[in-house]
């Protein structure tokens, strides 16, 4: 096996122990991203094998597009208020607290609205995104419109970090759902989470940042040794 099979293995023990939550009846988010994506083939095959009946709330376009293949029912915040339970990946998780970094997969803005009215949200990674320090490696993906882009691009580097404009495979800037850019800002350590996602949403152009605080409730880890829980208090 390869060490990217094992990974998508991993990713897959973890995928399955978080749709072994879902019961008939809820609602729930879809969350973006390569182990999302085998969440929702997970939850498509118990619809088929089992007869699980949920409603779910993408996070994405690409989401949207493979729960409809699967024959998932889809509903938006025009009929739903509350979600029950969000699957979703993560960029990095910060043990403790549960905090996430998200947004390399560019579907941060959904994926936060999606969270933040859900009563449960469900993190699903392989072990590697728990690489200390939180932030060391993995930049803050952070929404901006695409007005005045590069001021608010000097006002991110103002705050401390090296932004980086994300570019899409054509070379051009990577354009979200929403119709927006979106900078990676490297800030190396981040030690105070909620304090930064603050100064982050205070500038003006930004549109939301990859930074998740209190929004995760479980975090389930699946590496060589086993599948550990990480649930928040
Ligand atoms: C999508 O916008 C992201 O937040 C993903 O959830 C995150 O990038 C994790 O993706 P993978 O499961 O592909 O690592």
């Amino acid at each position: 096996m390869t060490s990217q099979d094992a990974v998508h293995e991993l990713k897959r023990r973890s995928a399955e122990k978080a749709v072994e939550m879902v019961t008939s009846g809820m609602i729930v988010g879809l969350g973006t991203g390569s182990t999302a994506k085998l969440a929702v083939d997970a939850i498509g095959r118990r619809q088929r094998e089992e007869g699980l009946k949920i409603v779910g709330i993408p996070t994405s376009e690409v989401t949207a597009t493979q729960a409809k293949s699967l024959g998932i029912p889809l509903a938006d915040f025009s009929t739903i208020e509350r979600v029950d339970l969000t699957i979703d990946g993560a960029d990095a998780v910060r043990l403790g607290t549960l905090d996430l970094i998200k947004g390399l997969g560019g579907a941060l803005l959904r994926e936060k609205i999606v969270a933040s009215v859900s009563a449960r949200m469900v993190v699903i990674v392989d072990g590697t995104k728990l690489a200390t320090p939180f932030g060391g490696k993995v930049p803050v993906p952070v929404e901006v419109v695409r007005f005045g882009w590069q001021s608010t691009h000097r006002k991110l580097a103002g705050l401390g970090a090296t932004p980086v404009l994300r570019l899409g495979v054509d070379g051009q800037p990577f354009v979200t759902d929403g119709g927006n850019y979106i900078v990676d800002c490297h800030f190396g350590a981040i030690v105070e989470p909620a304090a930064l996602e603050n100064a982050l949403s205070g500038l003006v152009g930004v549109v939301e940042t990859g930074l998740f605080v209190d929004l995760a409730t479980d975090v389930i880890v699946a590496r060589d040794g086993g599948i550990d829980v990480f649930t928040r208090d």
